[in-house]
Parts: C-alpha cells; structure tokens; sequence
C-alpha cells in the first residue's frame, strides 16, 4: 500500500479523503485501513503541505545533539509551528521521529533532501537558499 500511497499523494499533493477513498477503492481495502497506514506514517500528509516540506528529527540522539534549537530558530525565521505552513504556501513545519541519520543530527529533510550537521547558520544558509 505504501507505494501506491506515495504514488496518489504525488498526483494529488496530499492524502485527503478523495484520495484515502481512490487507494482503499483500488488496494480492495477499507477505507479505515487505509487511514490507519496515512496517520502512521509523518511522510504522507492528509493535508496540503508547503513547496518545502522541513521535517526535522526530534528523537533522543538529534535532540541531544541539539534539535531543538534548530527547530525554534526555524519556527522563529518563518513565523509558523510545527504542523504548520506559511502564508505564502513555501514552507511546512514538521517535527518527526528518527529518519534513520542518528550519527549526524542534528539533521532534518526538505523535501527529498537530507541536510545533516546541522548548525544555527548553516540552517540560515539554506532557508535563504529556499526563498
Ligand atoms: S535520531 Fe535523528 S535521525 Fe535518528
């Protein structure tokens, strides 16, 4: 179901409940099943998501490494919390659990992108790079 999920959600940008009916419809599951692998999974989203989607890693060896500050001096740039998106419809907030690069947190993904080793500036760097 996963592939056909992440199929459905580039077609449709997000996973709304057209979208979870047309998968259940063609997987020949129900509907309920299909909601419980979207809500499961922090990569597919039952709403609209900004151009960027920044997703950054909260669990325990990113936030030792400092995650959290990263994640407040994102917040602070953008003006939005987590699970949120801005006005403009550029960028959406997510804090999420590991995405499997623990030896270089703090890290977070933009989209398709890892960005690792992550410092207050060079978070800087690459929101202005985004705008
Ligand atoms: S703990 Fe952050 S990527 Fe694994």
């Amino acid at each position: 179901m996963l592939p056909v999920l992440y199929l459905a959600q580039a077609e449709f940008g997000y996973l709304g409940t057209d979208a979870i009916e047309y998968v259940a419809k063609i997987m020949g599951v129900s509907t309920a099943r299909v909601y419980g692998v979207v809500t499961f999974y922090t990569m597919l989203n039952m709403k609209p998501i900004g151009r960027h989607h920044i997703q950054v890693c909260r669990t325990l060896p990113c936030a030792l490494a400092g995650a959290e500050k990263i994640t407040a001096l994102i917040k602070a740039k953008l003006g939005i919390d987590a699970g949120e998106t801005t006005s403009d419809g550029k960028f959406s907030l997510l804090e999420v659990e590991c995405l499997a690069s623990c030896g270089t947190g703090p890290m977070m993904q933009v989209n398709e992108d890892y960005h690792e080793n992550l410092t207050e500036e060079r978070v800087t760097e690459i929101l202005q790079s985004l705008k």
